[in-house]
């Protein structure tokens, strides 16, 4: 099948049953229950770059925040449904799937999409703007958030900033026009995410496309590992280590269906004109050949803990 703009959410929501019938997300104990402060760090970091808090400086990409709220309320397992697996459960918020195509899976674990629930039912969202109006009350309670929820928080910032740019170029164009956009923006993109959240994020590969963004030493070893790892049926898991007052953690990055215009077979699922485009600026490109949730590369991101 041939990809352009026009198929593009069903290929998300291919993305996401073929990811959600490969993962089974467990419900989240008995008895356990979302906590919202976490749940506004998390939305904070991974969320806002669509989902604005306040008032969006350009055209929305993504349904606001009151819009989402009223859609769920008192269905908390029902937002926790859609929220481990976009477009699989099916939608609530009238038209947002037409009007802004398919949310990206974010990774959420079943506690983390209870947090989140929990966030969205308690706060306060403006109605007439679709923003947060009681911001200042988040905002002076900082969570308690361990380094690797941190690392986690600081790769979904970077994973969602990207995205979000990647689904506006591929929107406005389809693949051919989306390469030069990561051929241009993606590392200063993600230097730049680096800078606002005082760490250094990186991109790396045991097969990349960039030669720059190679993946050496315990970054290859941690791919190798992770690659045993999914070929036996288990998942990989993030990892984090300290040295000093320094921790590096490494976070995996799996494929969906929408990176296989650019990732996939040669001929079947990249187009020959993007292929071209391609090798014009890869004439090394070794990230190729991939399928459906294979580990693609890993997020390394190298902080000072606070
Ligand atoms: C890269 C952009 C992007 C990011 C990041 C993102 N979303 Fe979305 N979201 C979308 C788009 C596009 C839609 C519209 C599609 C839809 O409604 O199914 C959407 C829709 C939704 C909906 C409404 C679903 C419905 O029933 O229609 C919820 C709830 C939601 N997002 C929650 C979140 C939360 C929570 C996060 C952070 C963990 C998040 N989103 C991060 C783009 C994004
Ligand atoms: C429109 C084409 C396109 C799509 C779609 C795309 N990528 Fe890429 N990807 C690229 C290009 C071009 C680069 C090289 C960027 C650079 O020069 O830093 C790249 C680089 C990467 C890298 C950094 C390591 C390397 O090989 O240089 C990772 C990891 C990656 N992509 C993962 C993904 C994942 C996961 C998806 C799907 C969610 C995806 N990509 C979708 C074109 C694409």
């Amino acid at each position: 099948m041939k990809f352009n703009l026009r198929h593009l959410p069903f290929v998300g929501w291919l993305g996401a049953l073929l990811l959600s019938a490969c993962q089974t997300t467990p419900p989240p104990p008995p008895g356990t229950s979302g906590n919202a402060q976490r749940g506004f760090a998390l939305a904070e970091s991974g969320c806002t770059s669509c989902h604005a808090f306040n008032r969006p400086t350009s055209a929305p990409v993504a349904p606001n925040w009151a819009v989402i709220a009223q859609a769920y309320e008192r269905d908390e397992g029902a937002l926790m449904r859609f929220l481990q697996a976009p477009g699989k459960a099916g939608t609530r918020v009238a038209g947002a799937l037409e009007q802004f195509g398919p949310m990206p899976d974010m990774g959420l674990t079943a506690q983390q999409a209870h947090d989140l629930a929990a966030f969205i039912a308690e706060a306060s969202f403006d109605p007439a703007t679709g923003t947060l109006s009681d911001a200042d009350r988040w905002r002076a309670e900082p969570a308690d958030v361990a380094p690797l929820e941190q690392a986690l928080n600081m790769a979904r910032a970077t994973k969602s900033t990207l995205g979000k740019q990647l689904m506006a170029a591929l929107a406005s164009g389809g693949a051919v026009h989306a390469v030069p956009f990561c051929n241009e923006r993606a590392i200063p993109l993600t230097d730049s995410v680096s800078r606002s959240l005082n760490a250094r994020i990186r991109r790396v590969s045991d097969r990349p496309r960039n030669p720059e963004n190679r993946a050496l030493g315990a970054e290859w070893d941690y791919l190798k590992a992770g690659h045993a790892a999914l070929a036996s049926g288990q998942s990989v898991e993030p990892a984090i280590t300290k040295s000093d007052d320094q921790y590096t953690a490494y976070v995996p990055i799996l494929t969906n269906a929408m990176c296989l215009q650019c990732h996939g077979a040669l001929g079947s699922d990249v187009q020959s004109e993007t292929r071209d485009r391609i090798a014009a600026a890869y004439p090394s490109d070794e990230a190729t050949g991939y399928s459906t949730n294979e580990l693609r590369g890993m997020w390394v991101v190298e902080f000072v803990s606070k």
